[in-house]
């Protein structure tokens, strides 16, 4: 059987986080280089090739376009590289689903990029980050993997971008995928989807930009003063996310500095701060001129408004679509 060979960028996270005892809750991420990581990787023999590089070495709280930019570049050359059958991404994973989704957005789907993390750091006891990796591996070598877009592996489940969310802040079993739950599953020796790929992109569907427009998120709550979600808001945003409660719902009077902003050209999109759910239009979106952020949590919903502002979008009806999809 031939080997699979895979590119390995690495970014930090607990995955590469180190406690100094092995029973110990508190840890640094991004301790252990790629270097070492694939040292420790190279006893599990696995039927694969790796070339590692490190793209940072940071808890995923700091990632941003200062990684993102290096990252989504080394992607594009390994997918360009005949020798790379798959890429595999080793991140924190707290804010992991806005970096794969992203990267869903803003990457061909050429071949399978697989972004995977781990809930313990690599001295604990029960450390995940080597089973997560070689199932990683096994997706990555996977050709079918390319065809669902960027994919996240987590506890023996896949999950597409669009979809996967942290949902436990310890748990190893700390994803999961809404509306799709997990759409494949998944084990060092066995890979089994759920129903057949989607996506043949031969093209990314927006560009990569370094300046992404500001967006911010407002999350509402019981009580809130307009005062200071207009505060929050400001004057210099592109376009506001709001995590509504219930079905992206606001109070009256947070609608109305809202509606406001809109007069002035922000984009303004309704999404929610519960867990699991749609949030569809409502009557007042359209004189309102508001978006409904579907399937979307705040923070996706917030990249992919970052990415139509930057792609010179501004026509709710069109954004609208863009959320709609799948
Ligand atoms: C991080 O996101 O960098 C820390 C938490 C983790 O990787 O689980």
């Amino acid at each position: 059987m031939t080997k699979a060979r895979i590119t390995v960028l690495a970014t930090g996270g607990t995955i590469a986080g180190i406690a100094g005892s092995a029973l110990r809750h508190d840890y640094r991420p991004g301790q252990i280089d790629i270097v070492e990581y694939l040292s420790r990787v190279e006893g599990l023999g696995l039927e694969a090739e790796f070339a590692g590089h490190q793209i940072a070495n940071i808890g995923s709280e700091d990632v941003g376009p200062k990684v993102w930019a290096p990252l989504h570049e080394a992607i594009l050359t390994a997918l360009a590289d005949p020798e790379c059958d798959g890429v595999i991404v080793t991140h924190g994973t707290d804010t992991l689903e806005e970096t794969a989704f992203l990267l869903d957005l803003t990457l061909p789907c050429t071949k399978p990029v697989v972004l995977v993390g781990a809930m313990r750091p690599a001295d604990a006891v029960g450390y995940d980050g080597l089973r997560n990796f070689a199932n990683a591996v096994r997706v990555a070598s996977d050709a079918e993997a390319a065809g669902r877009g960027v994919l996240v592996v987590m506890g023996d489940r896949v999950f597409a971008a669009r979809d996967v969310r942290k949902v436990r802040t310890r748990s190893t079993d700390a994803f999961r995928g809404y509306p799709r739950g997990s759409i494949g599953l998944v084990t060092p020796s066995a890979l089994d989807w759920f129903g057949a790929p989607w996506r043949t992109d031969e093209v990314a569907r927006f560009a990569y930009r370094d300046n992404l427009p500001l967006v911010v998120i407002l999350y509402v709550h019981a009580n809130m003063d307009p005062d200071l979600a207009r505060r929050i808001v400001g004057t210099d945003q592109r376009g506001v996310v709001i995590a509504g409660v219930g079905e992206g719902n606001l109070p009256d009077s947070v609608r109305e500095v809202l509606i406001e902003r809109r007069k002035a050209g922000v984009a303004i999109v309704r999404a929610s701060r519960v867990d699991e759910g749609l949030v569809d239009r409502e009557p007042e979106d359209d004189p309102n001129g508001f978006v409904a952020a579907r399937a979307l949590n705040p923070q996706k919903a917030r990249i992919l408004l970052q990415l139509l502002l930057a792609d010179g979008v501004s026509e709710p009806a069109v954004m609208q679509r863009a959320f709609d999809e799948r």
